[in-house]
């Protein structure tokens, strides 16, 4: 028999005997297995995460799921705090405990005061949430209101999902490639549909 057969026999079977609950938690665990095989992740996790925690300092973390629960403790091995938000008030789970805000990202700096972080890592929130090019340049400003001068921004986006966000005439007036996190300022997951640019704050 083939598993097309036996799937499509034991999904419905199991959509009548199992509480929605369990069914979306089941859904989330799968979701979070295949994020962290993906290969932009792998690129994420072994090499991007670990260079921005070596940089130490205050760090926010944006946008919270089960599998990026344990980024906070990889990003401050070199003695950084990381702090988290998310807009939605059940991803806490997955923050910071004791330095998570629930917070829409676009207003962030209402919250968070001027200059209070050394780097602030988005990564999958711009189209994931923060959809519109004026959504998107409200985060930016806000993103650059609380980062230090000279402060770290990492913006990783689905080409298919986003216009390249260092088109914004903003970017370009307030930030400069950040080489010291990768050549040039960008990695180009190839075949993945995967940009990660990393930025500084103009001083
Ligand atoms: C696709 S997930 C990406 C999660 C994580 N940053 C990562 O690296 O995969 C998008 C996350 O962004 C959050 N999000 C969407 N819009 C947001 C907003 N306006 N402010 C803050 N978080 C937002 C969602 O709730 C969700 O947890």
């Amino acid at each position: 028999m083939s598993t097309g057969i036996v799937r499509s026999a034991v999904v419905p079977i199991a959509k009548r005997l199992l509480p929605r609950s369990f069914r979306l938690w089941a859904k989330d665990v799968l979701n979070a297995r295949r994020v962290r095989r993906s290969p932009g992740r792998v690129v994420l996790v072994n090499e991007i995460l670990p260079a921005y925690a070596a940089c130490g300092g205050r760090i926010l973390w944006v946008g919270c799921r089960r599998y990026t629960r344990e980024y906070g403790a990889l990003l401050e091995r070199k003695g950084g705090t990381c702090w988290t938000t998310d807009i939605e008030i059940t991803h806490a789970q997955w923050g910071q405990r004791g330095r998570h805000f629930t917070w829409d990202l676009v207003g962030i700096d209402e919250l968070i005061a001027e200059g209070a972080f050394d780097s602030v890592l988005c990564n999958g929130v711009f189209g994931f949430g923060v959809d519109t090019r004026a959504a998107q340049l409200a985060a930016l400003k806000a993103m650059g209101r609380v980062l230090k001068p000279g402060g770290r921004l990492l913006l990783g986006w689905n080409t298919d999902r986003v216009a390249d966000p260092l088109t914004f005439d903003y970017v370009e007036s307030s930030f400069v490639a950040d080489g010291s996190i990768a050549q040039g300022g960008r990695i180009t997951v190839s075949g993945a549909g995967y940009v990660f640019d990393f930025l500084r704050r103009r001083e």
